[in-house]
């Protein structure tokens, strides 16, 4: 056997492993950027986290990594010591991965391309010690292409996938071809989350549709995948964001946060019928 195909073949062996330890693996997936899925991924952690699970979440988005923001981590870098390198602590302890902490600054674009950047992101992958694990959330890359197909393909048994949508019929095409992905990757669809679904007034309380809302969850129902909730357009998930103070952390008592709340109860339901 060549040198190449035995350090793939000893890095596959070593992910597995430690991938062993993690109990549930969500992707979470859209078929187009910036419907909320980083944003998502966070409060879903933070969700999880707080009804005593331990999480990690894995930014999985080369290009344009998140996560770390989001939760007040930019800037941090990853330590590493004889068993590999050692995820990030963020808020309630959620455990952090991204390709933020190895950038060597905010403007570095990554510009490795094709094979030797999913080489790179293979032995990444099989270095990081995530320790035993309740959940991972994985935030992939934008769309249904190459690259996010390329990390899921690096990722063994995938538990399910969770799709962001937005209410528009733009987005609804597209959600469509993020379930095909899910179905051809042979990932179980946990289901469909409507974001920016609809605003809340700050001065009266009015919800107000912007796009029509509903989309969403008529979709689902075509194609057979479980409704999991909409998330209103609040200002202060995107404050939350860019100071990087989960939301749901912060307004636990409001109702975007409930809505986190059922939904990850749902996906917890349909997790336990799986098994
Ligand atoms: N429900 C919401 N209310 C208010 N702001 C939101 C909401 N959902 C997302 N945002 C904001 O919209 C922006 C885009 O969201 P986010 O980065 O999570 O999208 P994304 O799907 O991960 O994008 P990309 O495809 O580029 O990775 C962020 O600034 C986020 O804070
Ligand atoms: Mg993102």
């Amino acid at each position: 056997m060549s040198n190449a195909l035995e350090k793939l073949r000893e890095q596959e062996a070593r992910l597995r492993e430690r991938m062993k330890k993690v109990k549930h693996k969500i992707a979470v997936i859209s078929g187009k950027g910036g419907v909320g899925k980083s944003i998502i991924t966070v409060n879903l952690a933070m969700a999880l986290a707080s009804k005593g699970y331990s999480v990690g979440i894995l930014d999985a988005d080369i290009h344009g990594p998140s996560i770390p923001k989001m939760l007040g981590l930019h800037g941090m870098r990853l330590q590493s010591g004889p068993p590999g390198v050692f995820p990030v602590k963020g808020p309630m302890d959620v455990k952090v991965v991204s390709m933020d902490f190895l950038l060597p600054s905010e403007e570095s674009p990554v510009i490795w391309r094709g094979p030797l950047k999913m080489s790179v992101i293979r032995q990444f992958l099989s270095d990081v010690v995530w320790g035993s694990l309740d959940f991972l959330l994985i935030d992939l890359p934008p769309g249904t292409g190459d690259e996010p197909l390329s990390v899921m393909q690096l990722l063994p048994e995938m538990d399910g996938a969770v799709i962001v949508t937005i209410p528009s019929e733009v987005s609804q095409l597209v959600v469509k071809k993020a379930v095909v992905f899910a179905r051809e990757l042979k990932i179980p669809v946990l289901g469909i989350i409507e974001n920016m679904s609809y605003f809340i007034c700050p001065n009266c309380g009015a919800e107000i549709n912007i796009f029509q809302s509903g989309g969403g969850e008529k979709i689902a129902k075509e194609l057979s995948v479980p409704f999991l909730g909409k998330i209103p357009l609040d200002p202060k998930i995107c404050e939350s964001g860019d100071k990087g103070v989960p939301f749901i952390v912060k307004h636990p008592e409001s109702k975007p946060a409930k809505i986190f709340e059922e939904i990850v109860n749902k996906i917890e339901k349909s997790l336990k019928e799986k098994t």
